[in-house]
């Protein structure tokens, strides 16, 4: 069985074509930047609408198969910006139609979880999931993914873009970021229990950039704060759930500094520490395609009638046993 899958939650709209032996045969994406920084839903939107096309076109090209190789197709049903998942959720309803195959809704945050698992190999680990627009520590319990901590306002990524944003960086300004050095100022961390929150350090931060500190100290500070508070958490949860891996996903996975915090504590604790490459850590295609395919091997479709968006569908809302991929 050969899937597409379109992922269209925020700046990227990405196509993956996936067989069900976990093969990826395509993963093309085209992602919104800015140059004055920020994204606008509206402007998303544009941005999926143009290039859907050659993007499409593009992930055919690199699986070299036809479009009657297609038998399922999935895309991002939610959580996600409102604008943005509209795009993809019609677009993957238009194929659908035409190649009369089934479509089916996937839930953002497992896809990230589950291609993950494909190509790291992590079984049940303690699942890290740091990008734009979510922040939570996951373990998979009984028959679900659940969030053990989470940011309590807004993503880390996000809290990145707003600093960035305030200092004129570029719309991704995370990898700029994460670039940057220099000296430590004290900024306030923000960590309770499990969870943790972001946007005081943001207006801290702004604060202190106002007051004349040097923007490389602020920034640099900002980071170490921010990702300490991730280690922290995280070490926590790997305490209380005992698992022996811990699997780092999202778009903020692509950061050296996080990668290393994460890889020390984990050695500290004789746990094993993976990551997918930054192309499926981040949002792509290849994900959508991957999980409709477990999900449809569990017999879920969804109607056209049903297939409105989902911007708020939490993963933990849904029944999903561990799947083993033993032989993928
Ligand atoms: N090297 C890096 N260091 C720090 N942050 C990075 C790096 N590379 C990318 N990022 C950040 O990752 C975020 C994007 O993550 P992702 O691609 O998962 O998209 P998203 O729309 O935020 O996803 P989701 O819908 O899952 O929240 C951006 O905030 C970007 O700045
Ligand atoms: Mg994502």
């Amino acid at each position: 069985m050969i899937a597409l899958g379109i992922e269209s939650t925020a700046h990227t709209f990405g196509v993956g074509i996936v067989s069900s032996d976990g093969n990826i045969l395509a993963n093309v994406s085209d992602s919104y930047v800015s140059v004055k920084g920020g994204m606008r839903p509206f402007d998303l939107a544009e941005h999926h609408s143009k290039v859907a096309p050659r993007v499409v076109r593009s992930a055919f090209k690199e699986a070299q198969i036809s479009k009657s190789d297609i038998d399922l197709v999935g895309f991002s049903q939610g959580p996600g910006i409102g604008q943005a998942l509209a795009i993809g959720g019609a677009i993957a309803r238009m194929i659908s139609q035409v190649l009369k195959v089934p479509l089916v809704g996937v839930n953002h945050p497992i896809a990230h979880i589950e291609i993950g698992r494909l190509v790291t190999g992590a079984i049940d680990p303690l699942i890290v999931y740091i990008s734009g627009g979510n922040t939570q520590i996951i373990a998979h319990v009984e028959d679900r993914y659940c969030v053990l901590g989470e940011t309590l306002d807004i993503g880390f990524g996000n809290a990145q873009e707003k600093l960035g944003r305030i200092i004129g960086l570029p719309f991704p300004a995370g990898p700029h970021m994460d670039r940057i050095e220099g000296r430590w100022i004290d900024l306030p961390y923000t960590v309770k229990g499990m969870d943790l929150a972001f946007s005081g350090i943001v207006t801290e931060a702004e604060r202190r950039i106002g007051r004349g500190e040097r923007v490389e100290d602020v920034v640099w500070s900002f980071m170490e704060v921010c990702l300490s508070m991730i280690t922290e958490v995280s070490e926590r949860a790997l305490a209380h759930t005992r698992k022996k891996e811990l699997m780092l996903v999202g778009g903020v996975a692509a950061s050296p500094k996080l990668r290393e915090k994460l890889k020390i504590m984990c050695e500290d604790r004789g746990v094993k520490f993976s990551t997918p490459p930054p192309s499926l850590a981040r949002d792509n295609g290849a994900m959508i395609a991957w999980t409709a395919i477990l999900a449809h091997q569990r017999g879920e479709h969804v109607d056209i009638e049903a297939s409105h968006i989902r911007s708020t569908w939490r993963l933990d809302d849904l029944v999903w046993p561990l799947i083993d991929l033993n032989g993928c």
